[in-house]
């Protein structure tokens, strides 16, 4: 059965889309079946892997309210291995709807049982904040990637998460564990930076991800053109740096 993680923080701008789209691709190309599940309204991860965010006939949205099969939404991106599950702006309303009736919380992880098993991985990037649509992401999933910037008011934020993340294995999913915290756009000339990296290995050891993602050029680049970095150019430190996370993660979920 396939492992499935959810990349949260509550925190914009943290990396949580590319890491969702790259870690994902990195996957596919390692030779693992990767599933991508865009839970941002935005739909940035839709468009990260070209998958035009309008005229799609089912998104995630109809999924989790049951609108349609696990079938009729999966797109096959053309990336090696690499699927997805898409959303757009209509996504936004849901979250409302989804605050309705019983097992609100639950909806993602029901409507993923029947397609856990086509998978070895599937990725879900979830949105900024720790509403309904999160908590789905987190019931569903067995881990959670913690993406962050190495600065300091970074450590303020991940308490609350963490937090969450407590609550949400005691209620709803007791097998939910932090598979890793993730750095990313670290810039290592920064004496900032490695103080950070120093106060985070005290506080959350080996939880930290040994491979961290550095700035790089190449990785907002190629969402401009509908493709995780890999496929943008191969050689960047991007591609390789996500690739040798995807190494990683398979060791640890
Ligand atoms: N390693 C990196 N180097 C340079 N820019 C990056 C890197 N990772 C992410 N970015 C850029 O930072 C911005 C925020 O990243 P994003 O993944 O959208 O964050 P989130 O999904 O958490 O809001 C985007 O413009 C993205 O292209
Ligand atoms: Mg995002």
């Amino acid at each position: 059965m396939g492992s499935v993680i959810a990349v949260a923080n509550q925190k914009g701008g943290v990396g949580k889309t590319t890491s969702a789209v790259n870690i994902a691709a990195s996957l596919g190309l390692l030779g693992y079946r990767a599933l991508l599940i865009d839970l941002d309204p935005q739909g940035s991860a839709t468009s990260g892997v070209g998958v035009p965010k309008r005229g799609l006939r089912f998104t995630v949205r109809d999924l989790l309210l049951g609108n349609c099969k696990p079938d009729e939404v999966i797109v096959h991106t053309g990336f090696e291995r690499l699927d997805l599950i898409p959303a757009n702006t209509s996504l936004a309303g849901a979250e409302f709807d989804l605050l309705d009736g019983e097992g609100a919380q639950r909806h993602l992880a029901h409507a993923l049982e029947s397609i856990r098993e086509r998978y070895d991985y599937i990725m879900i990037d979830c949105p900024p904040s720790l509403g309904m649509l999160t908590i789905n992401a987190m019931v569903a999933a067995n881990g959670v990637i913690i993406p962050m910037q190495c600065e300091f008011y970074a450590l303020e934020g991940l308490s609350q998460l963490t937090a969450t993340i407590a609550r949400i294995k005691q209620r709803y999913n007791p097998r939910l564990t932090i598979t890793g915290i993730l750095i990313t756009m670290l810039n290592k000339r920064l004496a900032l930076s490695v103080q950070v990296i120093e106060e985070l290995r005290k506080h959350y050891g080996d939880r930290l991800f040994g491979t961290t993602i550095a700035r790089n050029v190449r990785i907002p680049e190629a969402p401009s053109f509908g493709m995780p970095v890999y496929y943008h150019d191969k050689r960047a430190r991007g591609a390789k740096d996500y690739l040798e996370l995807a190494r990683e993660l398979t060791t640890r979920a």
